[in-house]
């Protein structure tokens, strides 16, 4: 029988949805009745242990089994983030050719092994681009959250090394990777290593990586979903534009778009007077979604700070109008109240 701990420490992962702690804890319990010469229980809990761990394929920055990529656990660990992202579409505002390139890819991806079985590839490999702050980070979130699975955030400073070869190296380990993880990788401010081929100083290193993503982009045949955003497309080396199977550009918000963030932000809270979106709308015009979603949340801090329980439609002017004094110039939101 395992001890009560143990027992509490799993019920405590699969609430907090710690799928590391759960098996971390597992094993223990199949250790502890080992210990106490209950061989085959502790035989039988560890194949069970095994088999959901290969299924959920949560293991493969700890359990060096899993990962026959020749890479130290410590070397992906650099290289690459995990998580898992409990947000979907539905909590983005998005533009229609955004909203259509993203549904595409979820629909293929639901039934991807539909396609496989008729020898069609599903759309994996997206190149997002447009302004900072108008959603191409939260996407790749909002997509794994879509399909249930996690990101994999690849981090391009931990990819660049200045040893020779060692970056392509690196970078073959997360082609590997995602051959035997299907997830999102998230190659995020991607023109640090897709920048053109021929861009003066300290190149050499960032062409190699660039050739290197090339061919194993090319190559790559697994489920995983490539996603790589930047906020710099001129910047691109043209050759990687034809690797994707949709570019989707990102861009700022509409006045119905603006609304609608607005909207969403402030949903679950009352306000102590209609607020007048046209008014906020266009106050907003301009900006991207970050700062309008932080406008939102300064006034519903407002709200907080000062005890009330009543959002003021007032305070989120003012606070978009402090992020757009310049596009806003002429507009009183004084007027509107
Ligand atoms: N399309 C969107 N719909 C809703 N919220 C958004 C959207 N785009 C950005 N945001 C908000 O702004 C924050 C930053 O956006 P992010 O995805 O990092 O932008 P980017 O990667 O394009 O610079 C998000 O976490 C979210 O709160
Ligand atoms: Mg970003």
């Amino acid at each position: 029988m395992a001890a009560v701990d143990q027992i509490k420490s799993l019920i405590k992962s699969y609430v907090d949805d710690d799928e590391h702690r759960f098996f971390a804890t597992a094993m223990q319990i199949a250790a502890s009745e080992a210990r106490q010469g209950h061989i085959l229980v502790a035989q039988e809990l560890k194949n069970i242990i095994e088999k959901a761990r290969k299924e959920k394929s949560v293991a493969f920055l700890d359990s060096p089994k899993t990962v026959s990529i020749n890479a130290p656990k410590r070397e992906l660990k650099e290289l690459i983030e995990v998580f898992k992202p409990r947000i979907d579409l539905r909590d983005m505002v998005l533009a229609p050719n955004v909203n259509d390139a993203l549904i595409k890819l979820i629909r293929e991806q639901k039934n991807w092994e539909l396609l496989k079985k008729h020898n069609l590839s599903p759309r994996r490999k997206l190149l997002l681009t447009g302004l900072p702050g108008t959603g191409k980070t939260m996407t790749a979130q909002a997509i794994a959250g879509e399909l249930g699975l996690s990101v994999y955030i690849i981090r391009l400073d931990g990819l660049m090394s200045k040893y020779l070869g060692e970056s392509i190296a690196k970078l073959r380990m997360i082609f590997d990777a995602m051959e035997q993880h299907r997830a999102v990788y998230l190659f995020d401010e991607f023109d640090s290593i897709g920048s053109h081929r021929d861009k003066g100083q300290d190149i050499g290193e960032v062409k190699r990586v660039l050739n290197s993503f090339l061919i194993n982009i090319e190559k790559d045949n697994s489920n995983s979903i490539i996603v790589a955003a930047t906020n710099l497309p001129e910047s691109l080396d043209k050759a990687l534009f034809r690797r994707f199977d949709d570019i989707v550009n990102y861009p700022l918000p509409d006045l119905n778009q603006i609304t609608d963030t607005i909207k969403k932000v402030t949903r679950g809270f009352s306000f102590s007077k209609k607020p007048n979106y046209k008014t906020l709308a266009q106050l907003a015009n301009g900006l991207n979604y970050s700062e309008i979603t932080k406008a939102c949340e300064e006034a519903v801090k407002e709200m907080i700070l000062s005890g009330s329980n009543k959002l003021n439609p007032l305070e989120i002017g003012m606070s978009l109008s402090k992020k757009a004094p310049l596009r806003n110039g002429q507009t009183e939101i004084s007027k509107a109240y």
